[in-house]
C-alpha cells in the first residue's frame, strides 16, 4: 500500500495554507486518510529548528560588529543546512511511515522551497542544494507539487495585510522574492509532470476547484470516489 505525496509551494501571500485546509477537509469528507504537515517543522525537533530559522527578532542586520553578541540569524549555508536537517527528520519519522500506511500526505513546502529560497533567493549553488535535498529526503519525491504562483507585489501586499507576525524570510526584498518566483517557474517548466502551476490571484473558491482537479486525478483508484 502506498499513499499519495502532495506538496504545496509558492511565495509569500500565495494562499497555500487556506488551500491546504480546504483540501484536507474535502479528502477527509471523502473518507480518505489524510495527514497535513509543514516545512520547516512537522516534528518536535523540526519545530524547534523552525523557531530558530524564522524568528523575526533574529533579523539579518542585527548588530554584530563592535564586539556585540552575534544575532541568531543564520548565514545562508547554515540556513540551508538547518532546513535540510528539519527535512531529514520529517522524511524519516513522519512522511515515510505515513505514505507506507497508504495515507494522503499534504506538505506545506518541501525540497523545492530550498531550491527557490536558498538557491535563487540567497544565491547558493543549485547542484549542491539538489544533492543535499537527495541526501535529506533519501530520494522521496512528491507525486504532485502544486505551485501557487502570483505576482510578487500582490503576494507581499496580501502578506502585509494578513494577521500574524512576519517571519525573518518574509522580510527579504522584493528582488529576493522575484528571484524565488522565477526559480519556482523554472522548476515547473523542467518537471511539468510533477509540478502543476496554479494561478494564485484566483479567489479561494475557484482556486480550490483547480487544486481538487489536480489531486483527485492522482488519487489511487480505490480512493478516487468523487467527494462533496
Ligand atoms: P511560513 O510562515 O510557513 O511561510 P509561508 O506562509 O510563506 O509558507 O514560513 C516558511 C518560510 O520558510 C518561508 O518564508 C519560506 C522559508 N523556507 C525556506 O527558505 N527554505 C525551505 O527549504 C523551506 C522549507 C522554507
Amino acid at each position: 500500500m502506498s499513499g499519495l505525496f502532495v506538496t504545496f509551494e509558492g511565495g509569500e501571500g500565495s494562499g497555500k495554507s487556506t488551500q491546504i485546509v480546504r483540501l484536507e477537509s474535502r479528502l477527509r469528507d471523502a473518507g480518505i486518510a489524510t495527514l497535513v504537515t509543514r516545512e520547516p517543522g512537522g516534528t518536535p525537533l523540526g519545530e524547534r529548528l523552525r523557531a530558530l530559522l524564522l524568528d523575526a527578532a533574529s533579523a539579518r542586520d542585527a548588530p554584530r560588529a563592535d564586539g556585540a553578541e552575534p544575532g541568531l540569524a543564520p548565514g545562508a549555508l547554515t540556513e540551508a543546512l538547518l532546513m535540510e536537517a528539519a527535512r531529514a527528520e520529517l522524511v524519516a519519522t513522519v512522511l515515510e511511515p505515513a505514505l507506507a500506511a497508504g495515507t494522503v500526505v499534504l506538505c506545506d513546502r518541501y525540497a523545492d522551497s530550498t531550491l527557490a529560497y536558498q538557491g535563487a533567493g540567497r544565491g547558493l549553488d543549485a547542484a549542491m542544494l539538489a544533492s543535499w535535498n537527495r541526501a535529506a529526503t533519501g530520494g522521496l519525491t512528491p507525486d504532485l507539487t502544486l505551485l501557487i504562483d502570483l505576482p510578487v507585489r500582490l503576494g507581499l501586499s496580501r502578506r502585509a495585510g494578513a494577521a500574524g507576525p512576519e517571519n525573518r524570510i518574509d522580510r527579504e526584498s522584493e528582488a529576493f522574492h522575484t528571484r524565488v518566483r522565477e526559480r519556482y517557474l523554472e522548476l515547473a517548466r523542467a518537471e511539468p509532470a510533477r509540478i502543476v502551476v496554479l494561478d494564485g490571484s484566483l479567489a479561494p473558491e475557484p482556486l480550490a476547484a483547480r487544486v481538487w482537479e489536480a489531486v483527485s486525478a492522482r488519487l489511487p483508484a480505490a480512493q478516487a470516489r468523487p467527494a462533496g
